[in-house]
C-alpha cells in the first residue's frame, strides 16, 4: 500500500516511522510519503491558512493551498482524483475509526490522508476533494497529525509483513474472527502470582477447550459494554 500524508508537520512522523511494525511494513514494499502544504502554497511567505469569514477564533486551512499540494503530488485535478483513490480528511466530526473501517481501508492500494491544523479545513476541501472524513474520537486535538498516525498504525499493522506473527492481527479485539467483540484475556508466566492464578483451562493444553473458553470470554466482554 502507498500512503501519502499531507501535513504542516512532516517531522512529527519521525518517531512513528521508527516503530518496528512500520519499518517492517516499509521493508515489505509498503510506502509512507509526506507532503508539506507549506512547500506548495501558491501564496507569499508559505501562507497556508486564513481568518474565517464571518469572524470567530482560529485560522482555517485554505482550499487553494490544499488544491496546490494535491496537484503537486498527483498532477491531477483533486475533484477528479477522489474518484480514483480514497482521500481521507482527519476531522473530529468524521466517521469514527473502528476495526471495520480499518479492514475496509486495507483493501485499498493507496490512501491519501489530509491532516488539518488550526480550526480545520475550509469546508470546500471536504465537499470537493475528500472521499472520507474520519475521526479518531469525539474530542478535539490540536491537529490531524496524531489522528493520521493512529489511522496509519491501525492500517499498517494489518498489512502482510508488518507484524512478526501474522495471526496476531487476525484474532484480536473487534476483529471479524472474534465477532467484533473485545479480545479475551491473556496470561503469561508466572502461573501463580500473589495468589492470583491463571485459569486452569489455559494450562490444560486442550486447544479446542481453550478456543471455546476464549470465545466465551470475548462474548462476555461484549455483553458488558
Ligand atoms: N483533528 C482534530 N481532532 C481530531 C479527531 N478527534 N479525529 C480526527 N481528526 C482530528
Amino acid at each position: 500500500m502507498e500512503i501519502d500524508v499531507f501535513t504542516l508537520f512532516p517531522a512529527a512522523f519521525a518517531w512513528f516511522e521508527g516503530q518496528r511494525h512500520v519499518s517492517n511494513a516499509v521493508a515489505h514494499g509498503h510506502r509512507l510519503g509526506y507532503v508539506n502544504y507549506r512547500e506548495h502554497s501558491p501564496l507569499g511567505g508559505g501562507q497556508v491558512d486564513d481568518t474565517p469569514f464571518g469572524g470567530g477564533a482560529g485560522m482555517v486551512l485554505r482550499v487553494d493551498v490544499v488544491e496546490a499540494a494535491l496537484r503537486a503530488r498527483y498532477d491531477r485535478d483533486p475533484v477528479a482524483l477522489r474518484a480514483e483513490r480514497r482521500i481521507v480528511a482527519l476531522v473530529p466530526s468524521g466517521r469514527l475509526l473502528d476495526d471495520a473501517l480499518v479492514d475496509e481501508l486495507i483493501q485499498e492500494p493507496a490512501l491519501t490522508l489530509l491532516s488539518g491544523r488550526y480550526e480545520g479545513f475550509d469546508e470546500r476541501v471536504l465537499e470537493h476533494f475528500v472521499s472520507d472524513r474520519v475521526s479518531i474520537g469525539r474530542y478535539v486535538l490540536a491537529g490531524g497529525e496524531l489522528p493520521a498516525m493512529v489511522l496509519c498504525d491501525a492500517v499498517l499493522r494489518k498489512l502482510p509483513g508488518a507484524l512478526g506473527h501474522e495471526a496476531s492481527a487476525l484474532e484480536e479485539s473487534f476483529s471479524a474472527t472474534l465477532e467484533r467483540a473485545p479480545e479475551y484475556p491473556h496470561y503469561t508466566r508466572p502461573a501463580e502470582y500473589r495468589g492470583w492464578s491463571v485459569p486452569d483451562v489455559l494450562l490444560s493444553g486442550h486447544h479446542a477447550q481453550i478456543k471455546q473458553w476464549r470465545l466465551a470470554q470475548s462474548r462476555a466482554r461484549a455483553a458488558e459494554d
